[in-house]
């Protein structure tokens, strides 16, 4: 019987997925899920022919090219890939794989939580729940933003994006969005493509971010975008943090030019701003889009499959070619 193929786990994944690689592969684990830096990485690569990993651990240029030959393969757990150098990997000849499709309902789940989160200040008006502040009911107490029927304009299409929308129109939104292209989608027939930002920005009601991170979106939600949206505004991330400038998004909260935001995702993580702290109109949740049980299994699964593939000789899955 031939030897197991070695992978590199950068990360401890849920114990579905654990268990399934520790049967398939001769893996080297991350027990304590301790921050792995690129020398860590590094060292432990010495002897793998995978690597098993998160947006957690970046692997940029300068690791790429230093990984040894050995590494063929490395799967991330995520559906996003700004964390890796794609470039520097086809050139270095290292196959990447992701885990596009089964996260899109979950993270969706928590673009709707986030809007709603935000536009009824649910942070503000829980807090003071809790804290036992809460003295008497009152008309005038706790408004928010009305979410039904006004105009959500989706920032990338993708299949986030789509599936935001379908949600959306539950509450009988008026669908906008911009995209490279526009799209035809089922049940989404209706919705307004916009072939340019500004255009989407000024339908703007609420703004869900849904796109990738790149060098295009690093910073596409500033100051000058910002203020192309209608006053009293909410804005929704739960993308990449990098994609909103977190310092115009808090003087937008500040000024009252955008009512509320709701986020996900922030630049930094794990470590929030703390202006943010200051405000009562920020929904904030510490980048829990896909965790679900389901969903973190079900990427985890996917990861493996394009192992799976890799080691039967078969085109994986799910490639990152972009
Ligand atoms: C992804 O898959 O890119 C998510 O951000 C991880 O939850």
């Amino acid at each position: 019987m031939s030897a197991k193929p070695k992978v590199l786990a950068t990360r401890n994944f849920p114990p579905n997925v654990m268990e399934r690689l520790l049967h398939d592969y001769d893996v080297k684990t991350n027990d304590a899920d301790d921050h792995l830096d690129a020398n860590a990485i590094l060292n432990l690569s010495e002897d793998v022919d995978a690597i098993m990993s998160s947006p957690t651990n970046p692997f940029d240029r300068a690791l790429i090219e230093a990984l040894p030959d050995n590494v063929k393969i490395i799967t991330t757990f995520s559906v996003g890939y700004d964390h890796l150098d794609v470039e520097a990997a086809k050139k270095k000849g290292i196959l990447l794989g992701n885990t596009p499709d089964v996260l899109t309902d979950a993270t969706a789940d928590i673009a709707i939580l986030c809007m709603l989160g935000a536009a009824r200040r649910a942070h503000t008006s829980a807090r003071i729940l809790r804290n036992g502040e809460w003295t008497r009911w009152s008309a005038n107490q706790f408004l928010g933003v009305q979410v039904t029927g006004k105009r959500l304009a989706i920032l990338g299409m993708g299949r986030i994006g789509q599936a935001v929308a379908r949600r959306a129109k539950g509450f009988d939104m008026e669908i906008h969005y911009h995209n490279r292209r526009p799209v035809s989608a089922h049940g989404l027939e209706d919705a307004i493509y916009h072939d340019n930002l500004d255009s989407l920005l000024q339908n703007a009601e609420f703004l869900s971010i849904n796109c990738g991170l790149s060098d295009d979106t690093f910073h596409l939600m500033n100051d000058t975008t910002i203020a192309s949206m209608p006053d009293g505004a909410v804005l929704v991330n739960t993308a990449r943090g990098p994609i909103v400038d977190d310092s115009a998004l808090i003087r937008s909260l500040k000024s009252g030019k955008l009512a509320a935001a709701g986020l996900d995702v922030f630049e930094n993580e794990p470590n929030l701003n703390p202006d943010y702290l200051d405000l009562d109109n920020l929904f904030v949740l510490p980048h829990i889009g896909s965790a679900t049980h389901e969903t973190r299994d079900a990427m985890g699964y996917k990861s493996l499959d394009n192992l799976d593939a890799y080691f039967a000789g078969k085109p994986i899955p799910s490639p990152i070619t972009a």
